[in-house]
């Protein structure tokens, strides 16, 4: 197939062509570089050994967008372009709302006006926002405690109608956990600029002794150890869903948590995080994180099931291959 992945150069984005381009797919990349860097070209040609048509195009912007799907004939989108900082998005809910939900209308209504029948999106856990564990497919979307949440539960009620009211337009929705690790060249992984606000990439620059220790955000959760439960899931495996679910996409609407089923706390994961890599985590515990939840974690079995996805890998090699890449590659 030919495939337009927006944000193909981002974090989850680049990992999906190396995984596309495996799979034997063409990939052309749409990306305005507001969170990532042209470099990532350079290496994923030196992981693919394959030159991938790329375009600096926000997709805002319509105008700018229709001549590559008229110049295309895209048999499927992967629309992985959007903001996500949770934080950010309640300092800036407008920039939120405009880039993340305009993005999914812009990019959708080319795919119909181009007949491309297949589009995939990047949806996240949070829609289940705060319930039992764990999160299943068919549980109603509670209101998320930011804008970033909300964008993501519009996109997805934008794309269901419009995959009803167009019986040849073909939707999935995948809900991913906690993303995180690298690819195993160290070549690409997660480069947040400035002090990172999620777990591992903080953890990283601990381990690397660019931050002096980590702050765990409350150890008085109902959970075993106090502190919080996610489900990491790397982002090769995250990558190989993405494959699946676009080749294998045949109903109107189809919806996917792709995570590992396994809930980590982040005592877990520093412990592992140090064993494996034989490095220091110091960490101090501080009041909880407003807006963060006691524990996420998937019921994968659907993706099992429909489309014979599981994630392999194991919360050690998602600590390795982070490591690997800040080792390499994060010099600033
Ligand atoms: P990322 O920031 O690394 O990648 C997103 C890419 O989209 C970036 O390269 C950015 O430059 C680009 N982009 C943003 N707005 C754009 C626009 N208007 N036009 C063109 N390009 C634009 O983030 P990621 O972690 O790779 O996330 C990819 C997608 O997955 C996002 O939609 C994100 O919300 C979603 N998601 C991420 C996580 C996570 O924890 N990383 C979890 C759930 C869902
Ligand atoms: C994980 C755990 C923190 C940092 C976020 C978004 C979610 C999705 C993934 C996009 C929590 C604890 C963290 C630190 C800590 N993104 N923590 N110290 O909050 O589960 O999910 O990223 O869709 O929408 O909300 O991920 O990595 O920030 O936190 O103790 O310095 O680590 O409290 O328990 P989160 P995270």
């Amino acid at each position: 197939m030919k495939i337009l992945v927006t944000g193909g150069t981002g974090y989850i984005g680049s990992h999906t062509v190396v995984e596309l381009i495996n799979a034997k797919h063409e990939v052309v990349i749409v990306d305005n570089l507001v969170n990532s860097s042209k470099d990532v070209l350079d290496q994923l040609k030196e992981i693919t050994d394959r030159h991938i048509d790329f375009y600096e195009i926000d997709c805002t912007d319509e105008k700018l967008l229709e001549p590559i799907f008229k110049n295309h004939q895209f048999d499927g989108v992967i629309h992985f372009a959007g903001l996500k900082a949770v934080g950010e998005s309640v300092v800036m809910p407008l920039n939120y709302y405009h880039n993340n939900v305009l993005s999914t209308i812009v990019v959708s209504n080319l795919a119909l006006k181009y007949q491309v029948k297949k589009f995939v999106f990047s949806s996240s856990a949070t829609v289940y926002g705060d319930q039992e564990v764990p999160f299943v497919e068919t549980m109603n979307l509670l209101p998320t405690t930011n804008p970033y949440g909300e964008t993501k539960a519009m996109s997805e009620r934008i794309l269901r109608d419009v995959a009803h009211a167009n019986k040849d337009f073909k939707v999935s929705l995948l809900r991913y956990f906690n993303p995180v690790g690298a690819h195993e060249s160290g070549l690409i992984g997660e480069a947040p600029n400035g002090i990172p606000n999620n777990l591992m990439p903080y953890v990283s620059r601990v381990a690397k002794k660019k931050l002096e220790f980590l702050s765990i955000f409350g150890n008085d959760y109902d959970t075993p150890d106090g502190t919080g439960i996610r489900d990491y899931i790397h982002v090769v495996d995250l990558a190989k869903g993405h494959v699946l679910a676009i080749e294998k996409l045949k109903d109107s609407i189809e919806v996917y948590n792709l995570g590992t089923g396994q809930g980590v706390s982040v005592l877990e994961l520093v412990h592992a995080y140090e064993k494996v890599n034989e490095v220091k985590v110091p960490y101090k515990i501080v009041e909880r994180r407003p807006g963060d939840i006691a524990s996420s974690y998937a019921n994968p079995n659907k993706a099992f099931k429909d489309l014979g996805w599981k994630a392999e890998k194991t919360i050690f090699d998602m600590c390795k291959d982070a490591w690997k890449f800040e080792k390499h590659y994060q010099e600033k």
